[in-house]
């Protein structure tokens, strides 16, 4: 257990070893007990998190700022548009300014090709942690979540269980690659089996692939990238499949969306959840475009588990904070 992480950003799993995810996941564990019990765990009475939107949110503003409510702290949440930032006011000064009103600064910031960089010049000037509520490349918290509800379903030796995280269709938007990205880096990490499963259009960032592949070469498992939808499911523990933007083929949403259009057969289905393991469990981060990249009867069948994940958002962002923002 690693107990110096005072100050320390969250910006992509992959900064942080593997003893110190574990550390995240036994202190999230913890609260989640004492949530469940009614025990009081104010860890972070009179500090204040500063909330920063580029982008809308659901489970990611709520599990946040409940979380620092039950931590005994307050978490202000701030819309870009509200503020100077269209008027000017650049990364550093954010970091700088709102480093000096606050305990720690989150931000979402999704925009192709500057999300993750704004991200990263507000820490550099920052003097408070800064927690990075999604990006263009990576979903930290997502994650987090999603491996402690594996764990929960699997045990904590994940080693030898085999995850699809597989493209799927949805018509409403070109959805950020964040999360199979830092699926495919931190999955690799446990020695779990990990199958990427793609039409070729939808290739994730080459070197992120590349970490992945050695991740799973230095803890034990395996990394395979795959083509077909059916393929990717058969014998599966873990099926996760979600759309994303053909980002690395095309950045015009028109020519994207036209692209996507040649797959609307890869909806996760009762069918497709067949060829995967009996005991198989159900992912997805939501929002999910329903009966367009998954069926009703899966996403709310007995194989998902995607309340738990949401769930677990509350669990690892309380642990993360607690941990950095002493
Ligand atoms: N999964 C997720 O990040 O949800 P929101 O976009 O609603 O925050």
């Amino acid at each position: 257990m690693q107990t110096d992480l005072r100050g320390r950003d969250m910006i992509t799993t992959q900064e942080w070893t593997k003893e110190e995810i574990e550390t995240v996941l036994d202190v999230a564990w913890d609260l989640k007990r004492k949530r469940a019990l009614g025990e009081p765990h104010a860890l972070l009475r009179d500090k204040v998190l500063g909330m920063l939107f580029f982008f809308s949110s659901t489970r990611t503003r709520v599990s946040f700022e409940s979380g620092m409510a039950q931590l005994g702290g307050h978490a202000q949440f701030i819309e870009s548009q509200t503020t100077q930032i269209s008027h000017g006011d650049t990364a550093k000064e954010i970091g700088e300014i709102i480093g000096r009103y606050t305990d720690g600064i989150a931000i979402r910031q999704c925009d192709w090709g500057i999300g993750n960089q704004y991200i990263r010049e507000v820490a550099e000037a920052s003097r408070v942690p800064v927690l990075n509520m999604q990006c263009d490349i990576y979903h930290p918290f997502q994650i987090l979540a999603d491996l402690m509800t594996i764990m929960e379903k699997f045990g904590r030796d994940l080693k030898g269980k085999t995850i699809n995280v597989s493209w799927a269709y949805a018509s409403s938007y070109q959805k950020p690659i964040s999360v199979p990205q830092s699926l495919i880096l931190l999955m690799t990490r446990f020695g779990m089996n990990v199958r990427l499963t793609h039409p070729e259009e939808y290739k994730l960032m080459p070197d992120i692939v590349q970490q992945a592949q050695d991740n799973a070469k230095k803890h034990g498992g395996s990394f395979e990238i795959l083509d077909d939808f059916d393929a990717g499911f058969k014998d599966a523990d873990i099926v996760y499949p979600k759309s994303w933007g053909a980002l690395l083929t095309t950045t015009d949403n028109a020519e994207s969306a036209a692209i996507g259009k040649k797959y609307t057969d890869w909806i996760t289905d009762s069918r497709r959840m067949s060829l995967a393991k009996p005991e198989a469990i159900y992912m997805h981060c939501l929002p999910a475009d329903r009966n367009i990249e998954v069926t009703d009867d899966v996403v709310d069948g007995p194989q998902s588990v995607v309340y738990d994940e949401a769930e677990n958002r509350l669990h690892v962002q309380k642990a993360v904070m607690a941990l950095t923002m002493r």
